[in-house]
């Protein structure tokens, strides 16, 4: 299929809608509102904590039969990155007939709305929950609302809803989308890069000002590494977690964005027999289901990750680039001793995630340069990882600190321990001081003050808006304590 210059297509309802002329950092919901006229889909945020906004976006599935849908929050995602996909939105559930989904249906009858703000954004989290699982557990259906708030009926008459309406049969909770799939094979969008007369990639924009400012949408590595090498300063746009942030509230406008979610060798998890290839553009609810049975609280960390709709887009190479001091995924990862697979050009080097960051936000990243994969072990024998994040509310929250732990028991003897923070220094690292007091103790030996110490050494004292330090390093402390004192017994 060709694409078609400055104009975002994407299917809605049966239809395919040409967005034209629009600007490169037009939200979705602006569109929809603005664009479209449909005002169910609200804005209270802004800044993906409301899930007002929620709605659902589909992609043909692998066999090409059907269409799978996410939970995103347009108000963070870009117009141009729909281009080739599926939309639907809360006016998407009504049948024509003028029946209700059941979701709908329930909320009525349940009374799971009051002022009727957030209600468009519950429902559609809600429904997107129950395509791919229509017998939800009580706490599934918390945490699908995990990312939306509703300030005025409370909880429980939505999650009765909602536990109501997943007794019907899975196929009346489906959505409606017989006429989308032909629809989106016609605007799929191509596989292959457009090549030049002399052979040379050429990248086409899906939107492009009449200034040279543009939105790019490649779908090989290469082109993004002839993209960066054109413009380094291009900004990479994955799962606009933190990107849809800075449009929204920094009004940043960057001048070339390269959008990675149609990059299919980035979207793939490669494997071995001893560790995972996780693309850049895998979305991190992908990574949380991969990880589950081998890393069960690294799984809990990502589960307690924003929200659904934010962890359906966002990406670990994202979380990774990007350089908070409390991004969550980077102690898991370097416990884990995860490596990084970046490319500038044809130039490509594999380096160590714990020795990427050289300062608050900054990192060893030259211009044009790129994560392609995150790579980490699977689990060795004997080998043993904890992870916890703490946190003011228990879900959507950002960290006060996370901390991550990976050892062996050797004779009764902590071994190979790799411990790693974040929130406690500039950005996220390992301690070596305190895995140096730990290496080689039994866990039985190890002294909380040994540990206090080893924390006084490592870091900076500091307050910060999350937390005090006198917070901060106690619980940095207590949850070393807690990962040796719960370790499970040598077997051999
Ligand atoms: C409501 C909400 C809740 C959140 N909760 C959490 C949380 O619980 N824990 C947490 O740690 N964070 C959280 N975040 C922050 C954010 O979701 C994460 O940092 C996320 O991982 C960013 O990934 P992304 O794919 O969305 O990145 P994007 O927004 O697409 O990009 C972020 C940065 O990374 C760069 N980038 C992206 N891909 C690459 C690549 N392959 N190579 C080089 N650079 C790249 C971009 O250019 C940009 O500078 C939250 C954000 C929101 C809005
Ligand atoms: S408007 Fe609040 S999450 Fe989008
Ligand atoms: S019904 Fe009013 S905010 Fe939820």
């Amino acid at each position: 299929m060709s694409q078609v210059t400055n104009t975002v297509r994407f299917v809605l309802d049966g239809e395919i809608v040409e967005a034209q002329g629009k600007r490169r950092t037009t939200t979705v919901l602006d569109y929809l509102r603005e664009g479209l006229c449909r005002t169910g889909t609200k804005e209270g945020c802004a800044e993906g904590d409301c899930g007002a906004c929620v709605v659902l976006v589909g992609q043909l599935n692998a066999k090409g039969t059907g269409v799978d849908y996410v939970p995103v929050n347009s108000c963070m995602q870009l117009l141009p990155s729909l281009d080739g996909k599926s939309l639907k939105t809360v006016e998407s559930l009504k049948k024509a007939d003028g029946t209700l989904h059941p979701i709908q249906k329930e909320m009525v009858d349940c009374f799971g709305s009051q002022c009727g703000f957030c209600t468009p954004g519950i429902v559609m989290s809600l429904a997107g929950m129950v395509q791919t699982n229509a017998c939800p557990s009580r706490a599934q259906v918390n945490d699908a609302l995990s990312g939306n708030l509703c300030r005025c009926t409370g909880y429980k008459p939505i999650i009765d809803a909602t536990l109501k309406a997943c007794q019907r049969p899975a196929a009346e909770l489906k959505i409606e989308d017989a006429q989308d799939v032909a629809l989106l094979k016609e605007i799929e969008r191509d596989k292959q890069p457009t090549l030049g007369l002399e052979g040379q990639i050429v990248i086409q924009p899906v939107v492009r000002t009449r200034k040279g400012s543009e939105f790019v949408s490649p779908s090989t590595v290469d082109e993004v590494a002839k993209y960066l090498s054109d413009y380094p300063q291009a900004t990479l746009l994955a799962g606009s977690t933190e990107i849809g942030l800075q449009v929204n509230k920094q009004f940043a406008r960057p001048a070339n964005i390269c959008y990675l979610g149609n990059v299919a060798e980035l979207l793939t998890v490669k494997e071995t027999a001893s560790a995972w290839m996780i693309g850049a553009a895998v979305p991190l609810e992908q990574v949380m289901h991969l990880v589950t049975e081998a890393y069960a609280d690294f799984a809990e960390v990502l589960r307690r990750f924003g929200s659904p709709p934010i962890r359906s887009t966002a990406t670990l190479a994202g979380n990774i680039a990007n350089g908070s001091p409390i991004g969550d995924t980077m102690p898991c990862l370097m416990a884990l001793g995860a490596t990084l697979h970046l490319r500038k050009g044809d130039k490509k080097r594999v380096m160590p995630l714990d020795a990427f960051y050289t300062g608050m936000k900054a990192s060893v990243l030259q211009p044009g340069e790129f994560i392609t994969v995150i790579e980490f072990a699977k689990p060795k024998a004997g080998s043993q990882f904890k992870a916890h994040k703490i946190s003011k509310r228990f879900d959507q929250d950002i960290s006060a600190t996370c901390a991550a732990m990976s050892f062996e028991l050797a004779n009764g003897k902590l071994k190979n321990v790799k411990l790693a923070y974040n929130g406690m220094a500039p950005a996220p690292c390992r301690a070596p001081k305190i895995e140096a007091v730990l290496e080689g103790k039994s866990p039985f030996d190890v002294k909380a003050s040994e540990i206090d110490a080893a924390i006084t050494a490592s870091f900076p004292a500091r307050d910060g808006l999350r937390a005090t330090w006198a917070y901060r390093s106690l619980v940095a402390r207590n949850l070393v304590m807690e990962f040796i004192e719960t370790n499970e017994m040598e077997t051999a």
